[in-house]
């Protein structure tokens, strides 16, 4: 018998202590027309980190898992709050889970019929994202917002979603939190 020491995670920063561990920022200049305002992130400083991923090296067979956790910093574009570009999976079919780690935010998820829902996400949150359903991660608070994730290696990213369907809402600062605004091409 052979007893090792596995990979672990930092439960209150989501981050995983392994050597092998695979880290994808995506800067504001990588997020062209994925905010509300293009003209406020046409301004920014273009490799201003808004969102990164740290995974364990990614799976590819079929019936495999992948693990990794997003971090969103906090901050806006114009009034719209940081978020992630967003996806469906390539295999539309296939689901994932995701786990509040730290900070305050939502998850914005959508089907194909275009029904539209948000969960709070929280430390300790926990989200079932079923198959066929669009996600994103929007951060609504003043501190980084971490979530785990743990998805079929199988599944794929697919972001031309944004291009030919898009969500159709958005979450803006408000005075209090946050407000959520419905886009006007799906009136
Ligand atoms: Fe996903």
């Amino acid at each position: 018998m052979h007893l090792s020491i596995p990979t672990s995670i930092n439960y209150l920063t989501g981050h995983i202590d392994a050597e092998n561990v695979v880290c994808k920022e995506t800067a504001l200049g990588a997020l062209k027309g994925v905010f509300a305002d293009e003209s406020q992130r046409a301004k920014g400083a273009q490799d201003q980190v808004v969102y990164k991923v740290e995974m364990l090296p990614p799976q590819q067979k079929e019936g495999e898992l992948n693990f990794g956790v997003s971090h969103i910093e906090p901050g806006s574009i114009g009034d719209e709050f940081h978020m992630t570009r967003g996806h469906i999976h390539q295999r539309k079919e296939q689901a994932e889970f995701y786990f509040g780690s730290q900070g305050e935010g939502l998850l914005l998820m959508q089907t194909e019929k275009g029904e539209v829902s948000i969960e709070r996400v929280f430390p300790g949150s926990v989200h079932h994202i079923p198959g066929f359903v669009a996600h994103r991660l929007i951060n609504t608070g003043n501190t980084r917002l971490s979530a785990l994730a743990v998805w079929p290696a199988v599944a794929g990213h697919n972001y031309d979603f944004l291009d030919e369907v898009g969500f159709k809402i958005r979450i803006f600062k408000s005075s209090t939190t946050y407000k959520v605004v419905y886009m006007d091409k799906f009136d």
